[in-house]
């Protein structure tokens, strides 16, 4: 079997997992090279006038990148996607969102992370983009801000972050499209190995593949996907055009990771599984967000809609004063601002990845003083869940 053959649909596990772990290495086929080389080159030689090797200079496209670009459209949405990296989540996010025009509207996730958020407000509004934001979990709440004219996007993350609730892309699709509306989903939280928005009818997919996608919290990078052709030369020329790249060095740190990341995930989603039913039974904590657990209110759209539930929860302490101690006191997991790498993380979304969001806004949205999130990691389970065991009392 030649892996990446086939549709994203009929991509199974097996093959996705064979893709992943042969990224690149059939490329080099002057020394057969297993690990793709790294070319750090600026600039390619022309072989004569009006000739080109298909690398001309590196923003354009480099070797090392275009290896992962093909990896990442083949496992997100086969052989008709097209896909870019880019130096950041965020950058990709900024390039997506330079394909609106003033005075359109989109209509984003409320609990966004706080990042994107601080794109759409203190970058993009004052360019005439406005984004207005609603609980993308409520099909009738999306319905009424798109009824909006002005309208041209929704944008959704699935789940959202830090409270993992979920959107039901299909059914929001089917909203927005007749409308000639555009769907983007940052699928940075499941990634492809779980949950394919463009099979659900999305026009675009965003990553922070900072994240999972990259899986060892040592590269900042970000990706965009398409299967649209027209929206696939707009941003291969904002990609040329804007600059924002990733670098060589960090295209081939994105294939390694990517050759894990189904091994990784399964993992960290069974320990992080464990760890909200452990939660669940414990004293001192309230709420704990997570859509595996059948009473989340994402938990049957996600089973329809996802291979599997993700590693990130979220729960609140019952004495927020215990906070500080908490976060000083962990010894497996480490108190840091990302998610999706092999090691356990614990964050204070209020203080950290939220901090941009209004604090009546947070307060509403429940990104209360007492709710931390966890990222699961691939450390031994028993010891994460007695790390927090050890501060919890
Ligand atoms: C869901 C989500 N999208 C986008 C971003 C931004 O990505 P980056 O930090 O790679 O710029 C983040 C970062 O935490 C994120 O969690």
């Amino acid at each position: 079997m030649e892996p990446g053959n086939e549709s994203s649909m009929d991509t199974t596990e097996a093959r996705l997992a064979t893709l992943l772990a042969q990224a690149g290495s059939r490329w080099d086929e002057r020394t057969g090279a297993v690990s793709m080389p790294v070319y750090r080159s600026s600039t390619f030689r022309h072989p004569g006038l009006g000739q080109s090797t298909g690398f001309d200079y590196s923003r354009t496209a480099n070797p090392t990148r275009s290896v992962l670009e093909e990896t990442l459209a083949l496992a997100e949405g086969g052989r008709a996607a097209r896909a870019f990296a880019f130096a950041s989540g965020l950058a990709a996010i900024d390039t997506v969102l330079r394909l609106f025009e003033p005075g359109d509207r989109i209509v984003a996730t409320e609990d966004l992370y706080g990042g994107t958020f601080r794109l759409f407000e203190r970058m993009f509004r004052r360019y005439g983009i406005e984004t207005v934001y609603a609980d993308t979990a409520d099909l009738s709440a999306v319905a009424a801000a798109l009824a909006d004219r002005r309208v041209q996007a929704v944008f959704l993350e699935v789940p959202s972050n830090p409270l993992l609730n979920v959107a039901d892309i299909a059914a929001i699709v089917g909203l927005a499209a007749p409308r000639g509306i555009l769907t983007i989903v940052d699928n940075t939280f499941l990634t492809f190995c779980r949950q394919r928005p463009l099979d659900l009818g999305a026009d675009l997919v965003v990553y922070s593949a900072t994240k999972y996608l990259g899986g060892h919290d040592d590269v900042v990078a970000g990706a965009v996907i398409t299967r649209r052709a027209d929206l696939a030369e707009r941003v291969a020329f904002l990609q040329n055009g804007v600059g924002a790249i990733l670098g060589p060095d960090d295209s081939w740190l994105l294939l390694r990771g990517l050759k894990t990341l189904p091994l990784r995930l399964a993992r960290q989603e069974a320990s992080a599984e464990a760890l909200a039913l452990w939660l669940l039974r414990q004293p001192r904590v309230g709420r704990v967000c997570y859509p595996g657990l059948t009473r989340h209110p994402g938990h049957e759209v996600l089973k329809r809609q996802s291979r599997g539930f993700g590693a990130m929860l979220a729960f609140e302490v019952a004495d927020p004063a215990r906070i500080p101690d908490i976060l000083a006191g962990v010894r497996v997991f480490m108190f840091a601002e990302s998610l999706g790498g092999v090691e356990s993380l614990i964050t204070f979304p209020a203080v950290q990845t939220h901090a941009d969001v209004d604090p009546a806004v947070r307060d509403r949205l429940g990104i209360s003083n007492r709710l931390l999130r966890l990222s699961v990691g691939i450390e031994d389970p028993e010891d994460l869940r007695q790390d927090l065991e050890r501060v919890l009392q």
